[in-house]
């Protein structure tokens, strides 16, 4: 973490920023972004595209982190977005991010949120299913546009990734099977409303070997030139997302290695190519701040630090049994001989776990620890549940540092909720 630095007065600093500065202000639980780190890690990436020798779209997913200040940073940059909803598309407007930048992806779009994407322009949907592309043929129609569109393939290809975010099997709920695809993408041409440029392929998340992304698209290119031999034009290649980050020890996913594995399979096919990147660019450009309520003894195996930021908040941990590093804020606390140590969040559930037997230093009552790279689907998955307000969120640019959500109020928990007249004039 080249922009996570210990000083010996202020403890542990982001992007030059001490995070108990932002802490004593703004109090915790509380997310903290670095828009210099998401900015350098996207223009790794796509260095890393351009050395290769190709020119690649860079299509950020939303969903990692649809903040308006993620996206309009993102816009500004000059890059598209990916989205999975008419939120997330509505959101990139609002950032003011060009339609035609804004490929739409997701296994189920309703009829509203299609309306809304080819009623916009947007560049590109990825269509999913059979029956997908007659709904987008028929909405384009009514609408009188003409929507481009891509058939997403299921290569049947292990990504080796955790089961709950692999996609690219055919067990799974995405894309279109592999054999259906050429019949599919011929139908494409003849239905209204619909320009087919190509393909997309997306295997599944935090992916850390290059041998998944080679039979993938291997494969797409495989059914790019038998759709071509049969005389249909395909013009895009959607590479997908899925780049792993360190959460642990794991090597981190290079784009220099996925470069080499687009040009090689897909290089000579003089299609556009472009890549979904979520995880990789803005997962290492966040932290959560958080206090220890409490340190419990008692109860085997202890001892338990009890935070005040629980799964409601980061839901990585207990949905996926995700590792996250875990550092303290206090300077003094650095070089303290470590312990095991559980590290909780306060909600009614055992599964509200950030860590078991972690090697910390003497923490208790009032400390304040960061949990390493939650920029992406940190913020984005947290709840109310318990009634917990949502936490703020800080921003971090040029190294100066500004709330960009206020802490929810407990107003605000219910602010949108009504209670039925209730007969008696009683609740
Ligand atoms: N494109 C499509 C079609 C996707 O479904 C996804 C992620 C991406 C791109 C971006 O993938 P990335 O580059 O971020 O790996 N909540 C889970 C991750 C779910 C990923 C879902 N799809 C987690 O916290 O690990």
């Amino acid at each position: 973490h080249p922009h996570l630095t210990t000083d010996p007065l202020c403890g542990l600093m982001f992007e030059g920023v001490p995070l108990n500065a932002i802490a004593d202000a703004v109090g915790t639980p509380c997310w903290v972004l670095g828009a210099g780190t998401l900015r350098q890690r996207l223009r790794r990436m796509q260095t890393a595209m351009t050395d290769a020798g190709l020119d690649v779209g860079i299509h950020y997913a939303v969903k990692a982190n649809d903040h308006l200040s993620v996206l309009s940073l993102i816009g500004r940059e000059g890059y598209g977005v990916d989205i999975v909803s008419g939120g997330e598309l509505a959101r990139t407007q609002k950032a003011g991010i060009p339609a035609e930048r804004v490929v739409f992806s997701g296994v189920g779009k309703s009829d509203a949120e299609l309306e809304y994407a080819i009623g916009l322009g947007v560049g590109q949907i990825n269509v999913e299913s059979a029956e997908e592309l007659d709904i987008i043929s028929a909405i384009a129609t009514r609408l009188g546009k003409q929507a481009s569109i891509t058939l997403r393939i299921n290569p049947d290809v292990d990504a080796k990734t955790h089961a709950k975010i692999t996609t690219g099997l055919a067990a799974n709920k995405f894309g279109i099977p592999f054999d259906n695809a050429a019949a599919l993408y011929a139908r494409a041409f003849t239905l209204p409303g619909l320009k087919p440029v190509g393909f997309a392929t997306h295997i599944g998340s935090q992916i850390l070997s290059t041998a998944p992304y080679h039979a993938a698209y291997a494969r797409v290119a495989e059914l790019v030139r038998s759709v071509r031999a049969s005389g249909l034009k395909v013009e895009v290649v959607d590479c997908g997302g899925g780049l792993g980050i360190c959460y642990r020890n794991e090597v981190e996913g290079r784009p220099e290695a996925l470069a080499a594995a687009m040009r090689a399979e897909l290089g000579d096919l003089g299609v556009r190519l472009s890549i979904e990147p979520g995880r990789w660019p803005i997962g290492p450009a966040g932290v959560l701040l958080s206090s220890v309520i409490l340190r419990k003894e008692e109860g085997l195996p202890g001892p338990f630090l009890v935070l005040d930021a629980a799964m409601n908040d980061m839901v990585r941990p207990s949905m996926y049994d995700a590792w996250h590093g875990i550092l303290p804020l206090a300077p003094q606390a650095f070089g303290q001989p470590a312990t095991p140590t559980h590290v909780v969040g306060p909600v009614c559930e055992s599964g509200d776990t950030f860590a078991r037997d972690r090697q910390l230093p003497p923490l208790g009552r009032a400390s304040r620890i960061a949990i390493l790279d939650t920029g992406a689907y940190g913020a984005v998955m947290s709840s109310t549940y318990n009634s917990r307000p949502l936490a703020a969120q800080v921003l971090i640019e040029d190294g100066q540092w500004t709330v960009i959500r206020h802490r929810q109020t407990l107003e605000e928990l219910w602010q949108d909720e009504a209670m039925p007249a209730h007969p008696t004039g009683k609740v």
